[in-house]
């Protein structure tokens, strides 16, 4: 096994870089040439956002756990330097990573790996229910939105924490009950993902029962909660809109294998729609699936079920529908961009209308230089359809954004060039090898007209 405290995020090497000098995602790009006419099997990795609070989550355990199915991803490396830096001892083992978390060092967080990454902040829930304290940067806002941590924070205070914020960093202290959070009932005003994972965590080592009430639903939401129930958790009704944590003294270390990704599975069922290939894509758990399938039988996609998690996708037309991203069992948000531009090559109009995030329709504007025609109103993107798309240089300005640039790509005739590969690489594991593999004429470049910085490989590292 190899010890990972240290270890650096690897820069993703390309066949088709000759330089022997280390490229970040930011000086590389994509050359896609379009219509792709795919044929096979796109494999899903496990899912990034289970990962990620699985990840934060260990630090629970008074032991070691082993957690399988990692996908290799710039976020994942990040959160594993985030425990390191925490006091968490890292060591690979077999598709995963073994973590031994029964001495955590510190409860602070350093501003730098939390600034890179939001999903950093989940790390506050199992500090404060391990420690009884914790100090987090805030992790600020991002391309897509404001995204405060004002449901997380008021969470952690009606189970009895002092919560300071002062000087862009969250101070959390329990200062009754010999330093342990006390169960409560909480109502989240908005059905959160990070709020409902940082309560649910926080709950697991409190005195009494919590109640989180208008919980998130999301298969990631489940996954943490089956998780920590491995670990000895008592938590009931993960799946619904009301979960109950009955806290416990400890938890112990367990070998946990991630749930395969619903989004990046998504992308690929979009992939083999915008170029109309007929592929197959898996594992997928079906039920994760289901809002996004609705919507590719609506635009006219056949989509059968095979056996061993696997879906079939057989093309039949594109036709034009309507779609609102909502929380889950709703169309997911992390699907817009990706669904944008197959709708933008759906015959007639639809509306695309935002509803999560209050800034994700930046993709637009890029696809419009593709030749699409979309128009923005206010968080709706109305877009009538065209009957082909033509390759240009584009880039993509969040993870699922750029996800969407690829899908465009490989539908536009001719050559495009698609940048904003640090936001890929936080989430797709390898993308672009799994595209060639299933024949798509795609390389990673280094790009010419990005010097190479030193300052920017340590600050990725
Ligand atoms: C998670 C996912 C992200 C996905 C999102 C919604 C991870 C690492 N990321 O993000 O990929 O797009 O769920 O499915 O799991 N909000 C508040 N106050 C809060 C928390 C959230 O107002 O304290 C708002 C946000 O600004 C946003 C909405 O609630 O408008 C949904 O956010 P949330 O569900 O918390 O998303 P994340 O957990 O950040």
């Amino acid at each position: 096994m190899t010890e990972l405290a240290n270890r650096t995020q690897p820069l993703r090497p390309s066949s088709d870089m000759t330089s022997s000098t280390f490229v970040t995602p930011e000086q590389q790009y994509l050359r896609i040439v379009g219509p792709a006419k795919l044929k096979g099997h796109l494999p899903v990795s496990g899912a990034k956002n289970s990962a990620l609070v699985v990840l934060a989550g260990t630090i629970l355990a008074s032991g070691v756990c082993q957690i399988r199915n990692l996908p290799n991803l710039a976020d994942i490396n990040r959160m594993n330097r985030l425990l390191a830096s925490l006091g968490l001892k890292l060591t690979e083992c077999s598709e995963g990573i073994e973590i031994d978390a029964t001495h955590v060092g510190t409860s602070e967080a350093p501003y730098d790996l939390v600034s890179r990454m939001r999903a950093s902040f989940f790390v506050i829930g199992p500090l404060v229910a391990r420690l009884g304290q914790a100090r987090i940067p805030l992790p600020g806002g991002c391309a897509i939105g404001a995204r405060p941590v004002d449901l997380h924070v008021r969470g952690l205070q009606a189970m009895g924490a002092d919560v300071h914020i002062e000087h862009g960093v969250v101070d959390v202290k329990v200062n009754r009950n010999g330093g342990r959070l006390q169960g409560a009932k909480i109502y989240l005003d908005y059905p959160s993902v990070g709020a409902t994972e940082t309560i649910m965590m926080a709950a697991t080592l409190a005195d009494g029962e919590t109640i989180i009430e208008n919980a998130a639903q999301e298969p990631e939401v489940v996954d943490l909660a089956n998780f920590c129930r491995a670990m000895g958790a008592r938590i009931t009704g993960a799946g619904t809109n009301t979960i109950s944590v009955v806290g416990t003294q400890t938890l112990h270390g367990v070998d946990y294998s991630i749930i395969p990704d619903r989004i990046e599975a998504g992308t690929f069922l979009v992939a083999a729609a915008i170029t109309q290939s007929e592929l197959t894509v898996g594992p997928v758990i079906h039920g994760h699936v289901a809002p996004v399938i609705a919507k590719l039988e609506e635009i006219g996609l056949k989509v059968q079920k095979e056996d061993n998690q696997i879906y079939r996708l057989i093309p039949n037309g594109l036709r034009a529908t309507d779609i609102e991203t909502l929380p889950f069992p709703g169309f997911p948000t992390d699907m817009q961009a990706q669904f944008t531009a197959l709708l933008a090559l759906c015959e007639g109009s639809s509306v695309m209308t935002e509803t999560v995030f209050e800034n994700r329709l930046h993709h637009v504007a890029e696809l419009n230089r593709m030749g699409a025609d979309i128009v923005v109103k206010r968080n709706n993107a109305i877009i009538r359809g065209v009957p082909f798309l033509s390759g240009a240089p584009i880039v993509g300005s969040d993870l699922r954004a750029s996800a969407a640039m690829i899908l465009a790509a490989l539908a536009a005739h001719g050559v495009s060039e698609v940048r904003g590969l640090q936001h890929l690489d936080r989430g797709y594991d390898d993308i672009e090898a799994k595209f060639r593999n299933i024949g798509a004429d795609i390389q990673r470049l280094k790009d010419p007209s990005v010097e190479d910085s030193l300052s920017s490989i340590t600050a990725e590292s």
